[in-house]
C-alpha cells in the first residue's frame, strides 16, 4: 500500500479511464479497423459458413482449442507477411514472453533496446539467458557490446531485439543496419512490430516487408489489436522455430485459445488490408500532413522524429504533462500523458496516434492549441 501512496504523491496513479467520446489522438486503431462494419460482417458470415458456431475456445490448443479456423489464419498469415510460419497467440504480450522465456538457452545472451516494449523486457525476465540492453537505437554501442561478450562467452548464441517501431517514441532504428551487424557478428535478430504493422508495407505488412527485410530476421512478432483493429498477435519464422514453441513457450501451452469470432476477425481484417490500401493511404497523408504542420507551428523540435502513427511531444515532468493533456481533453482532444515511469523521468511527454479518420482541420486545432500551451509557459 506504500507503494500505492507513493504513486499518487508522484502524481503517477494509474486509473482505468472511460471513453468521453473525444477527438481520438490515442488510441492504436490507426486504421479504423476496430469499428470497420464490413470487417465485423465478414467476420460473423465466416463463422456462419464454417459452422463455428461456439463462444470459447474450450481449452488449451494443445488439448481441445484447436481447430480449422487457426490452421487457416495460421496459412494466411504466414503469406500475408511472407514467413515460412506463423504461430498465433492470445496477445502481443503473451507472444513475447513466450518467445523470450523459452527460446534462449541459459548460456545464451540476449541484447534489447533499452526502450523495449515491457512485454520483451519481462519475457528476457522470465528466462535464463543472460541479457543486457543497448542505448536505445544506437548499433555502433551494441556491436561494441557483441564483440566484448563474443570474446567472453564462444559458442553461446546471441539475440538482438528491438521494435520497428517504438510504441512510446513513434521512431524506428535503422533496420538495414540492424540485419547487416546481425548477419555479421551472427546474432538471430527478433523484431516486434506492433505498430508497424498496418502503417507500413505495401499492404501493412509491417516495416521490415517494406525494405525488404523480411527474411534476414530470424522471427518477426506481429499483433493485431492495434492497426488491424482485433485482437491476438502472432510470431513468424521458421516451421522449426513454430515447433519448439508449441512445445516450450508456456504463455502459448497453459492458456485457453482464442474464440473462433476473434480469429474470424483477424482473418476479415488481412482479407481487408489485402483488397484495400484506402485507409494506409490516408494515414499516410495524415502523417505527412502532421509533419508540415509541427513546422507550421514551430513545433518541430519539441517532438522525437516520427514517420509513423505515433508522435511524441516532449513535455517535462509528470504533473505538468498531465495538465496539458488535461487541458487538450477539455478542448474536445483525447491526447495521452506518457508519465515517469512508464517513460524514464525527464521524458515525460504527449503522445499523438494519428489515424486515417482524423481530419486536417482536427490536426490543425490540436496543434494550434498545443502552440498556445507552449506560449503561455
Ligand atoms: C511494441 C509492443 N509489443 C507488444 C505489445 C503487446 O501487444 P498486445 O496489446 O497485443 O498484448 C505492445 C502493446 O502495447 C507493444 O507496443
Amino acid at each position: 500500500m506504500a507503494k500505492l501512496t507513493e504513486r499518487q504523491d508522484n502524481n503517477a496513479l494509474r486509473m482505468l479511464p472511460m471513453p468521453k467520446g473525444l477527438i481520438d489522438f490515442s488510441s492504436n486503431d490507426y486504421l479504423g479497423l476496430a469499428r470497420n462494419v464490413d470487417i465485423f460482417n465478414k467476420a460473423s458470415k465466416l463463422l456462419e459458413k464454417k459452422g463455428a458456431w461456439a463462444n470459447g475456445a474450450t481449452g488449451s490448443r494443445l488439448l481441445t482449442g484447436n481447430n480449422g479456423l487457426y490452421r487457416q489464419l495460421e496459412e494466411v498469415l504466414a503469406s500475408f507477411f511472407g514467413s515460412e510460419s506463423a504461430l498465433v497467440f492470445n496477445s502481443g504480450y503473451d507472444a513475447n514472453i513466450g518467445f523470450f522465456s523459452a527460446v534462449p538457452q541459459r548460456t545464451d545472451v540476449v541484447f534489447y533496446d533499452e526502450l523495449s516494449h515491457a512485454s520483451i523486457r519481462d519475457g528476457i525476465g522470465m528466462g535464463l539467458a543472460q541479457s543486457y540492453k543497448f542505448k536505445h537505437n544506437q548499433l555502433e554501442v551494441l556491436s561494441r557490446q557483441i564483440d566484448r561478450v563474443r570474446e567472453r562467452k564462444i559458442g553461446s548464441d546471441i539475440y538482438v531485439v528491438t521494435e520497428s517501431v517504438f510504441s512510446m517514441d513513434g521512431d524506428t532504428p535503422d533496420l538495414r543496419a540492424l540485419v547487416e551487424l546481425c548477419a555479421s557478428k551472427g546474432a538471430y535478430l527478433v523484431v516486434d512490430e506492433a505498430h508497424a504493422v498496418g502503417v507500413f508495407g505495401k499492404r501493412g505488412e509491417g516495416l521490415l516487408n517494406e525494405l525488404g527485410l523480411q527474411d534476414m530476421v530470424f522471427a518477426r512478432i506481429v499483433t493485431f489489436g492495434k492497426a488491424m483493429g482485433c485482437h491476438g498477435a502472432a510470431i513468424l519464422g521458421s516451421d522449426a522455430l513454430k515447433s519448439y514453441l508449441v512445445n516450450f513457450a508456456r504463455s502459448f501451452i497453459y492458456t485457453t485459445g482464442m474464440p473462433p469470432h476473434s480469429l474470424a476477425t483477424i482473418l476479415a481484417a488481412c482479407e481487408h488490408l489485402s483488397a484495400s490500401g484506402r485507409e494506409q493511404q490516408q494515414l499516410s497523408a495524415n502523417i505527412s500532413f502532421f509533419k508540415d504542420q509541427l513546422k507550421n507551428y514551430d513545433l518541430e523540435a519539441s517532438f522525437i522524429p516520427s514517420n509513423s502513427a505515433v508522435h511524441c511531444c516532449l513535455v517535462e515532468g509528470n504533473e505538468k504533462v498531465k495538465n496539458w493533456s488535461l487541458q487538450l481533453q477539455d478542448r474536445g482532444f483525447d491526447v495521452k500523458p506518457i508519465m515517469s515511469p512508464t517513460v524514464p523521468k525527464g521524458q515525460e511527454r504527449l503522445r499523438f496516434c494519428l489515424h486515417s479518420f482524423n481530419t486536417e482541420n482536427e490536426i490543425k486545432d490540436v496543434l494550434l492549441i498545443l502552440a498556445e500551451l507552449f506560449d503561455k509557459r
